[in-house]
């Protein structure tokens, strides 16, 4: 079983792929400073899994404790890294923090285990393409200024890793472009867990619709799309933790090398009204909703080509908006009842 190491899997992101690692036959070393995310998950994938994964609480901005880490998991066949600070309003606040944290670590990672040929999945981001010219957004469209330091971390993050390959790094990169992540596992016992209030859509609409928050805002209904409100790709987890695998599967072919680029979303475009009007459906609970201004930053709408995904990486979403509500409300519904 070749061993992959999975920072950030105790995230809402990492935890779900390291339970899609372990289904394709893979064993998952995780690594997690738990700032982000809580104690309580590995219990939760262990009862999924049915074994404890191997678990390293450290922070990857320390260079020492990294170097340690690679001596004491020295046969690591590839890393997926998702750790990294993800609020874009903070990091706009807070530059410094997001600048230092987000590069330090990959940096950290990348030099521990350099020389040695391994397959690295970065986590990036649809930010990349800021309001694109042309939807669906391919891969080959210009990368826009980006809009906050966080996503300007991600732009010269997927730079970094071409410039490495370039100079003739033994290991292979895919970077991942994801859309909007939303869902959960179909056992209810991970999700996304969002630290205070939370700042995406689905987790404030199944919050409202729990009755922790009161209702939940529409940030504008004045864009110049169908009913106003904005357009994204959501993205069920469970589909975009098999991207990872399916990354993993491309560059272990012998005739792969170097760095290439995937959008990982669904393809279509979901506004903000629709989202709110599937969960009432998919769920049969009313949402206190109301319209309210648009929120600074926001991009009108951006949905993915994923021919290029479906095409070269053999992977394609399988899950529809309606699972991808129908899960996250399954999911708080379980964290209402078993607060961790
Ligand atoms: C953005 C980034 C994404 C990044 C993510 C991290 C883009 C296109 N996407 O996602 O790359 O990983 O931040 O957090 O830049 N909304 C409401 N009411 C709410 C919350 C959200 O109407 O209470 C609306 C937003 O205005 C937006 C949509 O819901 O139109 C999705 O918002 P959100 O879940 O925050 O994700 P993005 O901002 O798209």
């Amino acid at each position: 079983m070749a061993k992959i190491l999975v920072t950030g899997g105790m995230g809402f992101i990492g935890s779900h792929t390291v339970v899609e690692l372990v289904n394709a036959g893979y064993e998952p070393v995780i690594v997690d400073n738990l700032v982000n995310s809580h104690p309580k998950i590995l219990e939760q994938l262990t009862r999924i899994l049915g074994f404890k994964p191997a678990f390293y609480q450290l922070d990857l901005c320390d260079e020492h404790a990294v170097r340690s880490l690679s001596v004491a998991e020295p046969d690591i066949e590839g890393i997926i890294h998702f750790a990294a600070f993800k609020a874009v309003g903070e990091s706009v606040q807070l530059p410094l923090k997001y600048y230092h944290n987000n590069f330090s670590s990959m940096l950290n990672l990348l030099e521990a285990y350099y020389g040695k040929p391994l397959n690295f999945v970065f986590s990036s981001s649809c930010t990349v393409y800021g309001q694109p010219d042309h939807l669906p957004v391919n891969e080959n469209a210009p990368v826009k200024p980006a809009q906050s330091p966080y996503g300007n971390t991600k732009q010269i993050a997927e730079e970094i890793l071409q410039d490495m390959i370039a100079s003739g790094s033994n290991y292979k990169v895919v970077s991942l472009r994801y859309f909007n992540p939303v869902g959960a596992h179909d056992s209810a016992l991970i999700g996304e867990l969002p630290i205070g209030v939370p700042q995406n859509l689905v987790p404030f609409i199944t919050q409202t619709a729990i009755g922790k928050r009161e209702k939940i805002t529409v940030f504008g209904d004045d864009y110049n799309t169908p009913d106003g409100s904005c357009i994204r790709d959501y993205i069920h987890v469970v589909d975009l933790a098999k991207a990872h695998v399916a990354a993993l599967k491309l560059m272990e072919k012998p005739d792969y090398s170097g760095y290439d680029v995937f959008n990982i979303g669904t393809g279509n475009g979901t506004s903000v009204l629709e989202v709110i009007h599937a969960f009432e459906r998919a769920t049969n609970e009313k949402l206190n909703y109301q319209i309210g201004p648009r929120r600074g930053g926001d991009v009108e709408q951006v949905w993915g080509d994923v021919t290029k995904s479906t095409e070269k990486l053999h992977w394609k979403a399988e899950l529809g908006i309606d699972e991808m509500m129908s899960s996250a409300w399954a999911w708080e519904k379980y964290l209402f009842e078993n607060p961790l």
